[in-house]
């Protein structure tokens, strides 16, 4: 695995691939590599000629007072992870290759980025569509894999690559979970013991939505005020900041389930503690 660190390396040797004829298949990600990512970095392998991997802790998705300086820097160990599971090329800007001194330009995903996890972190999905745009022109992949644990993230990514006609494919990957149910993510690092043991609480409400819905509950703002209550009577659940019913393709709230409705979103975030988690689940009508 060869590791570039400066954008005008990392072009010419996608340039290279390219007249080589080669698919490309890009994972982006923040480092603190767990099973979540090791799929993505498989099912890239799988469909393409070669797999390229960012590693780059954006600071522009980060709020002030939000963790971006205890985030979890694995660098040395992602990269020994990445290499076994086959990536071909790590590229790992330093934040002044990606935003050099008098950067100015923004991404703007307008309606998308203000709802749900937009509305308790403003900003945040600002500074993902600017950094993934950036990261798709340097790598200019055929595929970019991303999980749908961060449904609403994939919903954007996806919203942006249509509406500014780049020709990339936005492949989305299930949902990887600990044993118990719980979603993989960096930030299941931060629980406690005793947190950890609880933080599966989200998942068993939203499990919990998925079977009211399926038994016949049509009226989803009863179901969501039951659960939030449930989370809420949690002791380590210190806050939730939503429980909400969307569309899964324009994520559009939803009070109820019609006839007509194929699927819906079931998705949450709540503090788990300090630690804000999020989850959520498909339901299939
Ligand atoms: O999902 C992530 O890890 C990040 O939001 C991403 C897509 C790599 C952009 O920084």
């Amino acid at each position: 695995m060869k590791e570039i660190k400066k954008i005008i390396e990392c072009k010419s040797v996608v340039e290279k691939l390219r007249k080589k004829g080669y698919k490309i298949g890009f994972v982006p990600t923040m480092g603190s590599l767990h099973d979540g990512h090791l799929n993505l970095i498989r099912m890239a392998g799988r469909e393409c000629d070669c797999v390229i991997m960012s590693i780059f802790l954006n600071p522009t998705q980060f709020g002030p007072g939000e963790d971006l300086g205890k985030y979890p820097r694995n660098f040395r160990k992602d990269c020994i992870k990445a290499k076994n599971e086959g990536v071909d090329y790590m590229f790992h800007p330093g934040v002044e290759e990606m935003y050099p001194p008098g950067h100015r330009t923004w991404v703007e995903v307008g309606g998308l980025s203000s709802i749900m996890c937009g509305r308790f972190r403003p900003g945040h999905f600002k500074g993902v569509a600017t950094v993934v745009l950036k990261l798709l022109d340097i790598i200019n992949p055929d595929n970019a894999y991303f999980g749908e644990k961060d449904y609403q993230q994939m919903v954007i990514v996806r919203r942006m690559v249509k509406d500014l006609n780049l020709g990339v494919k936005i492949i989305s990957c299930p949902t990887v979970r600990e044993e118990d149910g719980l979603a993989m993510s960096s930030r299941n690092k931060y629980l406690s013991k005793e947190e950890r043991k609880e933080a599966v609480i989200l998942y068993r409400c939203l499990n919990m939505a998925d079977s009211m819905i399926v038994e016949g509950e049509k009226n989803l703002k009863k179901i969501k005020d039951k659960l939030k209550g449930e989370l809420k009577d949690n002791k380590f659940v210190k806050k939730v900041d939503y429980f909400d019913f969307r569309d899964p393709l324009t994520l559009e709230k939803k009070n109820r389930v019609r006839s007509g409705d194929k699927e819906v979103l079931a998705a949450a975030a709540a503090w788990i503690g300090n630690t804000r988690l999020i989850d959520n689940v498909i339901i299939k009508l």
